[in-house]
């Protein structure tokens, strides 16, 4: 598609259900992000999720969306354990479903990257504002504003390109930084809050179908007022109960 000229579009999923659903529509990937920990589980940061949370997560997606794309992403230090224990995360991965994996980081991870990747498993590269890092990180910030950084940044998505991505999420940086990157590699580059000049574009569920009332970061185009709509149709069902109107008879046996 890169190479067409023709942009992506990924979405995350995490259920079963909301998966139906992806399937059923145009977009071409579906991610299922350990932002599970957060959206479907409550955690603060993506830290707390496990390789049992993302399998069952995996496995759902994958029944409810069989035509599709799906990329399972490596959980904290799932690829930080040593050869076997990584490999046997990756089979766990992709016998719940997923078709490929998405591992975080450049620096420290590209012998690994190759090995998977000559093991016959796609890899998905993370560069920019990597979650799992966040500690490291200090915070939710944009990632490469500094030349140095910038730098740093390009040449570790060149060197993943060489240990055999086939695309590369970049999360949170500059949109020129992003473009220039996107130029360099002939693998696409998927952003979310990277502009408009990557190969794709990436959201998470909850946020594109505006789920989560007190999340509005700047990168993020709401396209449903999911909260909103969700809210109001429980507000209607309670009122019906309440005054007697739900069940009717038609809705009776
Ligand atoms: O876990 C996730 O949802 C992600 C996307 C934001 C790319 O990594």
């Amino acid at each position: 598609m890169k190479s067409d000229g023709q942009k992506i579009s990924m979405v995350t999923c995490y259920d079963y259900v909301s998966a139906t659903i992806a399937n059923h529509s145009n977009v071409d990937a579906v991610l299922v992000g350990d932002s599970a920990a957060m959206v479907m589980h409550g955690f603060d940061t993506t830290i707390n999720a496990s390789l049992d949370m993302m399998a069952i997560h995996v496995g759902a997606v994958r029944r409810g969306a069989p035509d599709k794309f799906l990329i399972a992403d490596m959980p904290f230090l799932a690829h930080r354990r040593g050869m076997k224990l990584t490999m046997e995360a990756v089979d766990a991965l992709l016998k719940a479903g997923g078709e490929a994996i998405k591992i975080e980081g450049g620096e420290g991870q590209f012998d690994i990257i190759s090995h998977i990747v000559e093991s016959g498993v796609p890899v998905m590269g993370h560069l920019g504002l990597t979650p799992q890092s966040i500690h490291q990180l200090g915070g939710y910030k944009v990632q490469g504003r500094e030349n140095s950084k910038a730098t740093s940044l390009q040449n570790q998505a060149k060197e993943l390109e060489r240990a055999g991505i086939f695309a590369l999420v970049l999360e949170l940086v500059p949109s020129r930084l992003a473009e220039k990157i996107t130029d360099t590699l002939s693998i696409p580059t998927i952003g979310i809050g990277a502009g408009p000049k990557t190969s794709g574009q990436v959201l998470v569920w909850q946020d594109v179908l505006g789920m989560n009332n007190g999340f509005n970061p700047k990168f993020l185009r709401k396209y449903l007022n999911g909260y909103e709509l969700i809210a109001n149709a429980l507000n209607q069902f309670d009122a019906d109960v309440k005054t007697q109107k739900f069940p009717s008879t038609e809705e009776s046996f």
